[in-house]
């Protein structure tokens, strides 16, 4: 009888889903959970393709002798090195003291150094296969999505592509596995953010995996967080090309830092006026308040980005920092860019906004606005000229 984990002859999700987590990586909110996927392939072989976070191994444990009952498991495929995935290898070595481990060189020097395993291990190089029995297990090195050691396997016969972190998303699985089964209407944007977090820098390393990919017959994506995608494949494989080379949307962000509220009525006077020149989505983010990785997936999204700051302490206000900090970081893209910002006796905003625009390679598409002494209809104007730039670039 077919079990409730198979998703398809011999292939089994034994993954696990988090909601009690607050920060993925202490960093990154988890306002919907998230899931570490782990697969298992049953053949004349048993192979389990990735593993998943310590803190769920006995559930995991508990998973795969649902399916495999006393049988052994054979091969441990690791294409993933980050402990999210391989938390529970010492438990699973003690449980399976024959399991081989299958990764390249790279993963298994990391396996020495954070587990200090280093027997029964099986190094793979690009394009080498393993064979089940009925299956054939063959092994794409695609380094750097997002750490150096990273690989995908691909299942010959299902035509099933486990990617590792590529194409994963946040949020925990609800009761479905598989895309056809789940509401996907909120994982799009948490495949976004997840890339934006956590991938966004490595949007070259992506570009080689996808081309690398691009003539492999991919019916199943096995990701090692969310949906298993099946009836979206050629929509996920699309929104990476595009997340990976940085291609935003139509729409605009407006993300400002503001103590006493004079900065706040110049963002929203700014944004008035956008939508007066038919401008949407405008996204506005107060940075003291706003979500640091919802900030960053929207600015991923929008091909526009306006800021805002008060000067503070002859800088930016510290928020603006952080986040300028994070662009920059990851190398974000240019977006269409304008800046405003105040100041009560010496302004830096215009000098900062400069300063970014040098470092990253960006430019700004209007004149910085800087307000003096408080916010007044005096800089109704240069806010019209602004918005009218912005629109002019997203519409052209
Ligand atoms: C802690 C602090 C530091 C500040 N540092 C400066 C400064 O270095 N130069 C300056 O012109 N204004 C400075 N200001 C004044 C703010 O820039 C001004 O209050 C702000 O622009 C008002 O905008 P807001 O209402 O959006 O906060 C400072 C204000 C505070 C509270
Ligand atoms: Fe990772
Ligand atoms: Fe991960």
């Amino acid at each position: 009888m077919k079990k409730i984990t198979e998703l398809a002859p011999g292939l089994h999700y034994v993954g696990a889903n988090d909601r009690t987590t607050q920060r993925f990586e202490a960093l990154w909110s988890l306002p919907y959970g998230v899931s570490y996927n782990s697969y298992l392939l049953v053949d004349e072989k048993v192979a389990l393709i990735d593993s998943i976070e310590a803190g769920f191994a006995d559930i995991y444990f508990d998973h795969i002798a649902g399916v495999l009952g006393d049988r052994p498991v054979d091969y441990l495929i690791v294409n993933h090195m980050e402990p999210d995935h391989s938390g529970s290898i010492t438990r699973l070595r003690e449980r399976y003291p024959d399991l081989k481990i299958v990764g390249n060189a790279k993963t298994l020097d990391m396996i020495g150094g954070y587990y200090g395993i280093r027997d029964n291990c099986l190094e793979v190089k690009e394009g080498d296969t393993l064979s089940l029995g009925g299956r054939t297990l063959r092994f794409h090195l695609t380094p750097m999505i997002h750490w150096p050691e990273t690989m995908m396997t691909y299942c010959v016969e299902l035509k099933a592509l486990f990617s590792g972190d590529a194409f994963g998303t946040f949020g925990a699985l609800n009761g479905g596995i598989v895309d056809s089964q789940l509401c996907l209407e909120g994982f799009w944007d948490e495949m976004r953010r997840y890339y934006a977090c956590i991938v966004s820098k490595y949007g070259k390393p992506v570009q080689m995996a996808l081309r690398k990919l691009a003539g492999v017959d991919i019916e199943w994506i096995c990701s090692t967080h969310g949906p298993v995608w099946h009836d979206r494949v050629a929509d996920v494989v699309a929104l990476y090309d595009k997340m990976s080379r940085h291609e935003g949307e139509y729409g605009v962000v407006i993300a400002y830092g503001s103590m006493y509220g004079h900065t706040a009525r110049v963002a929203e006077h700014i944004a008035r006026e956008l939508a007066e020149r038919g401008v949407k989505p405008i996204v506005m983010h107060n940075l003291s308040f706003a979500d640091p990785s919802m900030v960053l997936r929207d600015i991923h999204k929008y091909r526009a980005l306006i800021v805002g700051s008060p000067t503070y302490n002859g800088e930016l206000f510290p928020e603006m920092d952080a986040l300028l900090d994070r662009l920059s970081s990851r190398g974000v893209a240019p977006r269409i860019f304008a800046g405003f910002g105040g100041m009560t006796w010496a302004g830096a905003t215009p000098r900062r906004w400069a300063e970014f625009c040098e470092r990253s390679k960006w430019s700004l598409c209007a004149p910085a606005i800087e307000i003096r002494q408080g916010y007044s209809s005096v800089c109704h104007e240069a806010c019209a000229e602004l918005a009218r730039s912005i629109a002019d670039r997203l519409n052209g």
